[in-house]
């Protein structure tokens, strides 16, 4: 039975971001506060089609802790998604997404992501394709309310015809970017278009905590949201517990030594960067010490710094 069916109402989901969920964070978060459904960043059905494959392989990785998880992929090829969906099948995950939303210029370009929402014929084939090479997974989409303006009255039909599980809709059109609130109206008419189709309508875009999400499930009567930048910083997030000082800093660390020990190989190093502005925020000094890390290049750079802090601390 699909997962899908067995999520409670509502239910919270971590979205996909790339260079930012990976299998290190995603295992930090499952420890601190599980969501009820787990996104890998995208990966490029196309390339996991090709000889890069084994480099890309990294983004596929996942830990048994991570249940129920979705592989994400991207592409313009029928054929690639068919394979690409074989092995994600293989790999064990519980379900594929193919992103219809991405609207940065080398995706777009290969005619995928958010450039499907201009190409609906080829978006039911992917699906389609999707669905036989991995008949055995439900398949979900993510995607935005339109291209240059909102057309999700003719768009989410398509989807919807092609009965995917479930659709994430990302609050805003392909040319607004991240550039203006989120809106969460149209989702509320995503949700009406939706009615009686059974299948799962999740909201996303600018949620900053669960009950925030909660708010916008009554809202508008969506059966998930997806969170994505409040995680920055906060693997808590979907436990709602509010960390102090130490416990924020001493999880750096271990996201840092998760990083080193899951990732350390292929990826480099000052991804972590982004992170530690993220956990170095909003408490007395965290300027200073966000300036300090910003400088690191290894591990024991931050567990110097990060121990020299906590012990100021006492
Ligand atoms: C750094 C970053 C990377 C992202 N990567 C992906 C991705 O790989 N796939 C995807 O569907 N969306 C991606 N997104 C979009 C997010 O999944 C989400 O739709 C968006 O951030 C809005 O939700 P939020 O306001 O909760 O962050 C990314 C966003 C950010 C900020």
């Amino acid at each position: 039975m699909s997962f899908w069916k067995s999520l409670p109402h509502p239910f919270f989901m971590l979205a996909p971001m790339a260079n930012v969920t990976d299998a290190a964070f995603r295992r930090v978060i499952c420890k601190y506060g599980k969501p009820d459904v787990l996104y890998t960043e995208f990966v490029s059905a196309d390339g996991l089609c090709s000889a890069g494959r084994e480099a890309l392989l990294i983004d596929l990785k996942y830990s048994e802790i991570e249940h129920p998880i979705i592989a994400q992929i991207f592409s313009a090829h029928p054929d690639k998604i068919f394979e690409a969906a074989k092995l994600i099948a293989e790999l064990g995950f519980d379900g594929i997404d193919i992103n219809m939303g991405c609207p940065d210029k080398n995706v777009m370009k290969q005619k995928a992501g958010a450039a499907l929402i201009k190409q609906p014929e080829l978006a039911r084939e992917l699906m389609r394709a999707a669905k036989a090479g991995a008949p055995n997974l439900p398949l979900s989409v993510k995607t935005r309310i339109g291209d240059v303006k909102n057309t999700l009255n003719e768009w989410l039909p398509v989807l919807l015809e092609e009965k995917p599980e479930a659709i994430i809709i990302h609050g805003r059109t392909r040319k607004e970017m991240s550039k203006v609130p989120a809106r969460w109206e149209t989702i509320k008419e995503a949700v009406e278009i939706a009615k009686g189709s059974g299948v799962k309508i999740i909201g996303n875009g600018d949620v900053v905590d669960v009950t925030d999400a909660r708010n916008k499930v009554k809202e508008t009567g969506c059966d998930g949201v997806m969170l994505g930048r409040a995680i920055f910083g906060n693997p808590w997030l979907f436990s709602e517990k509010i960390p102090s000082i130490k416990e924020k800093l001493e999880v750096m660390l271990e996201h840092t030594y998760l990083f080193e020990e899951l990732l350390g190989e292929h990826k480099s190093f000052h991804i972590m960067r982004k992170h530690y502005k993220a956990y170095a925020n909003g408490f007395d000094g965290a300027k200073e010490l966000r300036i300090q890390l910003m400088q690191t290049e290894n591990v024991a750079d931050v567990e110097k710094i990060v121990k020299h802090y906590v012990e100021s601390l006492h």
